[in-house]
C-alpha cells in the first residue's frame, strides 16, 4: 500500500466503499447540524483533507462557499476537474500557519472525513483548525474508531481530549456508523465541538 495520497486520486470515486463512507457520514453530519434544513445558506465550511471532495459535493448545495483543502496535488486535480459550484479547491497545506494569512479562516464549520488518525500530529492539528472557526462555529470529524491508543484509527477518549485541549465545547464523540470490511464491521466514530470564544 503507497503512503502518498496522490496515488489513490484517480481511482478515488470509483471506490464504493469510500462513496458510501462520505454518504454516511454526510448524513450523520446532517442529523447533527440540519443542513439540509435551509439555515446554512450563508454559511462558510471547511473540508480539510478534501480528497476529491466527495463530502464538499453534498454540503456544497446547502451553504455559501466550501473551502475544499488537501495536501495532495493529485487529490486536489480530480476535485478541480468537476468543477463542483460553490467549491473552492485548494491545493496547500494549511497547518503550516498561513491559513489566516491566506484568508483561509472564518468558518462556520470545519469538517475532517478521515483525515485526523493520519496526521503526525492530530491534537495540534486541531488546535490549529479550531483557530479557523468563527465564534459558535462547529468542528466534526470521522475516523475509524480504535479499540485502544496505539491500534489503527483514534479512540474516543484520544478525540475527547483533542476537542477540549483545542477549546472547544459542547464536545460529542460517538460511533456514528459501521462500515463492512471483509465480512467484518468497521466502527467509525464522529467527534465534534463548538468554538465558545471569540
Ligand atoms: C482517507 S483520505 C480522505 C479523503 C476525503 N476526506 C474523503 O473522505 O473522501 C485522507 C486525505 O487526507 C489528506 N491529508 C493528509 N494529510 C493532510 C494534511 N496535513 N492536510 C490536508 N490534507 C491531508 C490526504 O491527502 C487524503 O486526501
Amino acid at each position: 500500500m503507497s503512503d502518498d495520497w496522490n496515488d489513490y486520486a484517480d481511482g478515488w470515486d470509483g471506490n464504493s466503499d469510500v462513496r458510501h463512507y462520505a454518504t454516511r457520514a454526510f448524513a450523520a453530519l446532517d442529523a447533527l447540524a440540519g443542513i439540509t434544513g435551509g439555515g446554512w445558506q450563508d454559511k462558510r465550511v471547511l473540508d480539510f483533507g478534501c480528497g476529491t471532495g466527495l463530502l464538499s459535493g453534498k454540503l456544497a448545495p446547502h451553504v455559501q462557499e466550501v473551502v475544499a483543502t488537501d495536501t495532495s496535488e493529485r487529490m486536489i486535480a480530480v476535485l478541480e476537474e468537476k468543477a463542483l459550484p460553490n467549491v473552492r479547491a485548494l491545493h496547500t497545506d494549511i497547518l503550516d500557519g498561513s491559513a489566516a494569512a491566506d484568508g483561509v479562516t472564518g468558518f462556520d464549520l470545519i469538517c475532517a472525513s478521515s483525515v485526523c488518525s493520519f496526521l503526525p500530529d492530530y491534537a495540534g492539528a486541531v488546535a490549529a483548525l479550531a483557530g479557523l472557526l468563527n465564534r459558535g462555529g462547529m468542528f466534526v470529524q470521522w475516523d475509524w474508531l480504535a479499540p485502544e491508543a496505539g491500534s489503527s484509527g483514534l479512540t474516543v477518549q484520544q478525540v475527547r481530549e483533542a476537542l477540549r485541549d483545542a477549546g472547544l465545547g459542547a464536545i460529542r464523540v460517538e460511533q456514528a456508523f459501521e462500515m463492512e470490511s471483509g465480512g467484518q464491521a468497521m466502527p467509525v466514530l464522529m467527534g465534534s465541538g463548538v468554538r465558545q470564544n471569540g
